[in-house]
């Protein structure tokens, strides 16, 4: 089989000045991909912005012999979206790759969180994967063609101490990967999301040097690639991937218990008897759209007559 190529496709990665976006954007750009390299150029908690980031990167792909041109716009505002995405159509005249990969840290226990802090991780991740998104399906849509991959993470997935904001925001981010994967079906656009964990400066402060070796970011960047590649037609999955393991977690619902059509009125007393069974996740499934779940729960019939 031939190697994947990007030879003629225009990627958008947003975040791009560093860590795992400056690595995903250099290997789709080795591909032959055209790259906007994004990045506002802030300390990791969102302070402060440069274009000395998206710059370096832009320099270091143009070197290798790619091609590259940066946008400094922030990801968390509808205008920000749009001058992203407008900088690809300006430069290359279209767009077929997106990858929201932008964001900041403001780590604090729930008690001490303050608004700010809230809104600002809020607003990178989640409006930002939004804003970037929204502006960038129109040029996909037209294009009858898109590959566009999510950044969530295993806080998001599974939760972790002190980062309410980023852990609300990151499984939010699932959240648009679903509605991408369901809107964008019929235009050949798909969406997936990578859960990573690879060695970056918003890693530093907690890991080790030689944990950090051991992630690379060029273990996320091979699956970015190919989930982002034309004869990678799977859409909707959420991967995680560091140091060299890789595997797709996803929402699952057990087939739990059917009650409504029993002739004695259920109480909290048959909730409590049966709530072994309630919670077992034997034969659980995961479901396409929300719909799916809704004919599962309450069976066709009862779902096409509402
Ligand atoms: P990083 O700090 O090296 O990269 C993030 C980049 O986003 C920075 O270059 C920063 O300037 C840029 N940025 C921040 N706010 C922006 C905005 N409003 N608009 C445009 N650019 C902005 O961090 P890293 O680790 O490479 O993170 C990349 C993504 O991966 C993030 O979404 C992060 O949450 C996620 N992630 C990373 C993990 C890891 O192990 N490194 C673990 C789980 C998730």
């Amino acid at each position: 089989m031939a190697d994947i190529g990007f030879e003629g496709r225009v990627a958008v990665v947003t975040g791009a000045g560093g860590g795992l976006g400056r690595s995903h954007a250099m290997m789709l750009a080795a591909r032959g991909a055209k790259v906007v390299i994004n990045d506002l150029g802030t300390a990791p908690d969102g302070d402060g912005s440069t274009h000395s980031m998206a710059d370096k990167v832009v320099e270091e792909i143009k070197a290798a012999g790619g091609e590259a041109t940066a946008n400094y716009d922030t990801v968390s505002t509808w205008e920000g979206g749009e001058a992203i995405i407008q900088t690809a159509l300006d430069a290359y005249g279209k767009l077929d790759i997106v990858i929201n990969n932008a964001g900041i840290l403001r780590d604090r226990s729930i008690a001490k969180m303050t608004d700010e802090e809230w809104r600002g991780v809020v607003e990178t991740h989640l409006s930002g994967s939004f804003y970037v998104t929204r502006a960038a399906f129109k040029p996909l849509r037209e294009n009858n063609y898109g590959r566009i991959l999510f950044t969530s993470s295993g806080a998001g997935l599974w939760g972790n101490f002190g980062q309410m904001n980023y852990t609300a925001a990151k499984l939010g981010i699932v959240g648009l990967m679903h509605v991408t994967k369901i809107e964008g079906q019929k235009y050949n656009i798909t969406a997936n999301t990578v859960a990573p964990i690879a060695a970056s400066r918003l890693l530093g402060s907690v890991m080790t040097e030689q944990m950090m070796e051991a992630l690379d970011p060029g273990y996320v960047s091979v699956l970015a690639c190919y989930l982002l590649s034309e004869e990678c037609t799977f859409t909707g999955g959420v991967f995680s991937a560091g140091a060299g393991h890789y595997g797709r977690a996803a929402m699952v619902e057990g087939p739990g218990i059917a009650l409504g059509e029993q002739e004695e009125k259920v109480t909290v007393e048959t909730i409590r008897d049966r709530f072994s069974e309630i919670t077992d996740l034997g034969g659980a499934q995961e479901f396409f759209k929300s719909r799916d779940r809704l004919v599962e729960m309450v069976g066709p019939d009862l779902f096409s007559q509402g």
